[in-house]
């Protein structure tokens, strides 16, 4: 598909999660950064068509389809009518994968909505946040404002979004298992097990202390301090059962090209990873791929403009 002058676009961001992922959802704080990879879409007058090649996905508003209920979700709370517009989507993150690619589809679909009206961009979010309550049940929101914000943040439930300071922005690897994940799915298991397993509630308060000093690391541009909270909350996380084989074989095998620290991101049970690795990135990226994973490098801390 081509664009018209009758069409319309909007971006979402890619999110990476650095410290608090899971816990966040239980009232806990977290770290994320948007990424420059993400979604556009491109809105022009058609019948509710939502067409994405990179994920072989194509699908209609309102049909029984996990996007095609959230899209028709977004445009209910957006006032536009579901079967009005087609929506081309260019996809550069992987679906499924913990970079936060629904929320990046759905604040991509707003803005390229909002950009035919007068959506603001609190009305942007909401109606982002109400179709990842359709793909992930009960999200507490965080993949959704970094979707939508472009920078490094600060997120929980109560408040909301802060952007953090950062002395320096950094490169890290992000590293791709090419398993697919659940995210709700894996969000009901830990909220299970902490309700058969009181004591389980403390490693998720761990994992909110862990972001708070991970915040404290970054302001003073201390990657080292960094890069040992990473591997503290990858054992968190491993602990309350959301990591894999791939995910622990990916994050080791970082660790031993030379990386100070590498945790899983997002959701985990299959999804991706982060890894702080200074000089040794290119080698961490190539023992990855030596092993059929795929990974790439990005930088944390510039504002990425979000239109
Ligand atoms: C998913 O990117 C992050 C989780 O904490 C779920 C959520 O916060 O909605 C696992």
């Amino acid at each position: 598909m081509t664009t018209t002058s009758d069409s319309t676009s909007g971006f979402g961001h890619g999110k990476v999660i650095l410290l608090g992922e899971h816990a966040v959802v239980h009232g806990q704080p977290a770290v994320a950064a948007s990424i420059r990879a993400g979604v556009r879409a491109h809105a022009s007058p058609g019948s509710g068509v939502i067409s994405a090649p990179a994920w072989s996905m194509e699908v209609q508003t309102g049909d029984d389809s996990l996007p095609g209920q959230a899209i028709a979700r977004l445009l209910d709370r957006l006032g536009t009518d579901p079967r009005s517009l087609d929506f081309w989507l260019e996809t550069e993150v992987p679906a499924r994968a913990g970079l936060g690619s629904s929320a990046a589809l759905a604040v991509a679909v707003a803005r390229a909505v909002a950009a035919r009206g007068s959506a603001s961009e609190a009305d942007i979010l909401a109606a982002a946040s109400a179709a990842e309550a359709v793909f992930h049940r009960t999200p507490s929101g965080i993949d959704a404002a970094a979707a939508s914000r472009g920078r490094l943040g600060r997120f929980d439930k109560q408040q909301g979004w802060q952007d953090l300071p950062l002395k320096t922005p950094f490169e890290v690897c992000i590293g791709i298992t090419g398993k697919g994940h659940d995210t709700g799915a894996l969000v009901a298991n830990v909220r299970t097990l902490c309700d058969s397993t009181p004591v389980a509630r403390r490693l998720i308060e761990t994992m909110g202390e862990l972001a708070c000093a991970g915040m404290e690391a970054l302001a003073a541009g201390d990657l080292a301090a960094l890069a040992r909270l990473f591997n503290l909350a990858h054992g968190l996380l491993a602990g309350v059962g959301v990591s894999s084989p791939e995910l622990d074989d990916m994050v080791h095998t970082a660790r031993a090209a030379g990386a100070e620290g590498a945790k899983l991101t997002g959701a985990g049970g299959g999804g991706a990873v982060i890894a702080l690795a200074g000089d040794h990135g290119d080698e961490v990226l190539r023992r990855w791929r030596a092993k059929g994973y795929y990974g790439f490098l990005t930088t944390i801390g510039h504002p990425h403009s979000h239109d």
